[in-house]
Order: C-alpha cells, then sequence, then structure tokens
C-alpha cells in the first residue's frame, strides 16, 4: 500500500521513526506500506513514487527543519494537490484539530482522498465530529475503507474493540476519562499545586496545547465525545452540541473535599441515547465529576486514559491506557494498516 502522509509532526515523525526501523519490530514483518508523499503546513513537502527513503527524510528534516534541496521536485506542492494528483492507496490525515474551524480542511483532506477512490486513515478527530456521516457514506459508495482508530485514546482499540469484538451487543452508554491534560493537571493539584502551576507543568512535559483552554474548558474533549457518539451510537453531534465543565473553575478546596470523603475529582465524558419526544435523541457530556477511590475511573494517573462502554448483553467492561507516548498514538495508524490490509486480503470478513 503506498501511504500519503498529510502533517508531519508529532505522529506522522514518530510512525516514519518506527517505519524506518523496521527490523527492531518483528510484529510489523506481514505489513507492506511505503510512503510516497508527504506533505506539512510551513515545512514543504517530499514526494518519491518509487517510495521515500524515511531515514533521509528524517535526517533531512532534523537538519534543516523543513524539507528542501532534496526533494525540489515537491517544493511548493500542497495537500490538496498532493492528494489530487499523486499516485497513494492510502491517506494518512495527521494535521492539527482546527476547533474553530470546525475541521474544515482535514474534512476538505478527507473528502478529496475518499472522491477519488482511495482509502482514508485519520487520526484527526475533526472527520468524525462534524462530517461523520457524509464521510462515512461516501467511503461505502466508493467501496473505500475510512479509519480513525487513533482519534480517542491513541492506539488503544476503541474502535476495533467496539465494531469487531462486541457484535450483537446494543451500546448503552460512553464514559471515560479522555483528555490527557485536565487529568494531569487535577492529579498535580490533589499533590497541592495550584491550577496555574500545574499548566504550567503540562505545558512544559509537552502533554498540555499552546493555548490549555482548549484543554481546560473541555474543547478537546468535546470533540472526541462526539467522535464516540457520531460512530459508535450512529448520532450526530456536533462538539457545540456537548455540555461542557470547564477545569478553570475547580479550587483547592473543592479538591480537598472529595479526598476527604475518599473520592477523586475526574473530568468524565460521557454519551448516551436517551428518550426524547417520542424518539431517542443522543446527550453528550464533558463535566467534572467525584468519583469514589474504588471506581477504575479513580486509578487513572497523569496522562492516562480510560473508556467504560455499557451494553444490553455483556454490561459493562472498561478499557485503560496507561502513560501512553508518541509510539502509543502512532500504533494507532499502524493497526489502522494492518486492518486495511486485512480487509483488501480477504475482502467481506
Ligand atoms: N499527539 C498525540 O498524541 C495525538 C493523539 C491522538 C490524536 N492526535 C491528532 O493527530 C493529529 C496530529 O497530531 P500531532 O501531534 O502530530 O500534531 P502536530 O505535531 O501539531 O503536527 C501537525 C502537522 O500537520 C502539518 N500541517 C498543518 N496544516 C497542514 C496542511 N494543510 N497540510 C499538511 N500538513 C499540515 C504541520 O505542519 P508544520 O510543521 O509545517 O506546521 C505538522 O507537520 C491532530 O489532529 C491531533 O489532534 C494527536
Amino acid at each position: 500500500m503506498k501511504l500519503l502522509l498529510l502533517g508531519f509532526g508529532n505522529i506522522g515523525r514518530r510512525l516514519a521513526e518506527i517505519l524506518a526501523d523496521r527490523a527492531s519490530y518483528p510484529g510489523l514483518d506481514g505489513l507492506g506500506v511505503s510512503v510516497v508523499g508527504i506533505t506539512t503546513g510551513s515545512r514543504g513537502a517530499a514526494v518519491d513514487p518509487a517510495g521515500l527513503d524515511l531515514g533521509r527524510v528524517l535526517a533531512e528534516l532534523g537538519a534543516r527543519g523543513r524539507f528542501g534541496e532534496g526533494y525540489p521536485a515537491a517544493a511548493t506542492l500542497t495537500s490538496e494537490e498532493a492528494l489530487r494528483d499523486l499516485d497513494y492507496d492510502v491517506a494518512v490525515e495527521m494535521t492539527p484539530l482546527d476547533i474553530a474551524g470546525r475541521g474544515a480542511a482535514a474534512i476538505g483532506h478527507v473528502r478529496t482522498a475518499l472522491e477519488r477512490g482511495r482509502h482514508v486513515v485519520t487520526c484527526n478527530k475533526g472527520p468524525l465530529a462534524w462530517a461523520w456521516r457524509p464521510l462515512r457514506d461516501l467511503a461505502r459508495e466508493k467501496g473505500v475503507a475510512f479509519l480513525y482508530e487513533t482519534t480517542v485514546m491513541d492506539g488503544a482499540p476503541v474502535f476495533n474493540l467496539a465494531q469487531r469484538c462486541l457484535r450483537g451487543n446494543t451500546l448503552l452508554r460512553i464514559e471515560g476519562i479522555l483528555n490527557s491534560t485536565t487529568n494531569f493537571v487535577l492529579c498535580e493539584m490533589e499533590r497541592g499545586l495550584s491550577l496555574a502551576a500545574a499548566v504550567a507543568g503540562a505545558q512544559r512535559l509537552g502533554v498540555a496545547e499552546a493555548d490549555p483552554a482548549t484543554d481546560l474548558d473541555g474543547w478537546d474533549a468535546a470533540v472526541k465525545v462526539s467522535a464516540l457518539a457520531n460512530v459508535l451510537l450512529d448520532a450526530e453531534l456536533p462538539p457545540e452540541a456537548v455540555e461542557r465543565e470547564s477545569l478553570s473553575a475547580v479550587t483547592p478546596q473543592r479538591i480537598e473535599d472529595a479526598l476527604t470523603r475518599e473520592h477523586r475529582l475526574k473530568v468524565v465524558c460521557e454519551a448516551f441515547r436517551t428518550a426524547s419526544q417520542g424518539g431517542t435523541q443522543v446527550i453528550g457530556r464533558v463535566r467534572v465529576r467525584e468519583v469514589p477511590v474504588s471506581d477504575p475511573f479513580a486509578l487513572v494517573e497523569g496522562t492516562g486514559s480510560i473508556l467504560r462502554l455499557t451494553m444490553d448483553i455483556l454490561g459493562s467492561i472498561v478499557l485503560t491506557e496507561e502513560d501512553p507516548d508518541l509510539s502509543t498514538t502512532a500504533y494507532g495508524v499502524v493497526s489502522d494498516l494492518f486492518r486495511l490490509q486485512e480487509e483488501l486480503d480477504s475482502p467481506g470478513q
């Protein structure tokens, strides 16, 4: 499979490092991929129809901070041009989440690839949060795959689990701690740090966004709630319709009071279907909740995350992710590529 990578930041580079160092990962033996194009926002592009030498790509970017002399033919190539003109099988969307623009650029990338009959893997949550149904329908119409495992809980198998291992159940409720910055900040505040100091610590570690309001005001979490609700509960729930509670209003006193009652404060995401005016509707929420210390949610430390799925037959299961790093995230793309390869090898399985 020939890959076109859109965006070459944290995830793109880690994915390239893993693919360039395949010998260290025996599990990748069966994965037949080459990268034929890479585009960025401001660092130029690299193209080689025969497959880019990823070691060389990483070295060039490391040395110069941008693609240049090594790839002159691609110097001014934009993502839209690459999507329209290059010969590739899979577009991997790894550009930044754009909340103000309601994901428009990434949605455009995904649509262009699908319209050309190319498969898409997205790490960007925007297309699921704001355009899930039209993109899913377009992929079906074109007979191509549209995969997105990385969008929630990095590489942990959230969508694969729900779609492939839980057949026969109706999913009733989704709950999770899905934003690492707010969980990290709450854990630091429990240790006595102020909100401002805890946020500064998260930024120093590279956990928080440059503008921490995206995390603190619940926007990142709301986009994840939308993605999960739209895909797994067949909702049409944009992030603007998800109720949000900001962490900014949480005082050290509230955290201390909760601890005295043997509870921990956690930012909990929820989505569930409920009866409404003769039909049903999906409600999405991001709330600061007190969780009993005996609940698995209370065990999530630092940048970890957790998801509880409640179903009509199986009941509840819980998936946790501990100490994620960039490999955890890049693995989400690897897992989608394996799924795609399997589907191409055995259609309809
Ligand atoms: N990091 C994580 O742990 C994580 C986990 C799950 C999901 N995600 C999602 O995955 C995506 C990528 O995350 P990241 O951490 O790798 O982001 P990042 O480090 O900010 O990198 C984003 C990359 O996209 C490029 N870019 C911007 N506009 C572009 C365009 N129009 N066409 C092509 N490239 C463009 C940027 O180029 P410049 O370098 O020139 O600006 C940069 O190379 C985001 O949507 C994020 O929400 C991230």
